[in-house]
């Protein structure tokens, strides 16, 4: 599991195994729009503030993964023990 802070809200929970991110910050009443929930359209985009996303989507460019500065939280995890998002 990895935790996952919502900077501008101040609050964090773990992520379980099989758990999204998404669902994740749903436990915490924090909702964020989705669309497709597999990676593909882009709806669910968050900045990221801290951390090293573990990309599990087709949407963003090889580049923009690198970046490690976006994620789409309905499908992708983490790699590292903590990730901060901008909301
Ligand atoms: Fe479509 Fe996340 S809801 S990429």
């Amino acid at each position: 599991s990895f935790e996952v802070v919502a900077a501008k809200s101040g609050k964090s929970v773990q992520v379980a195994e099989g758990q999204t991110i998404l669902e994740a910050l749903g436990t915490l009443g924090i909702k964020i729009e989705v669309s497709c929930e597999q990676g593909v359209c882009g709806t669910c985009l968050c900045d990221v503030l801290e951390g090293e996303p573990d990309h599990r989507d087709v949407y963003l460019t090889d580049e923009e993964k690198e970046a490690n500065d976006q994620i789409l939280v309905c499908c992708s995890r983490a790699k590292s023990k903590k990730l901060v998002l901008d909301i």
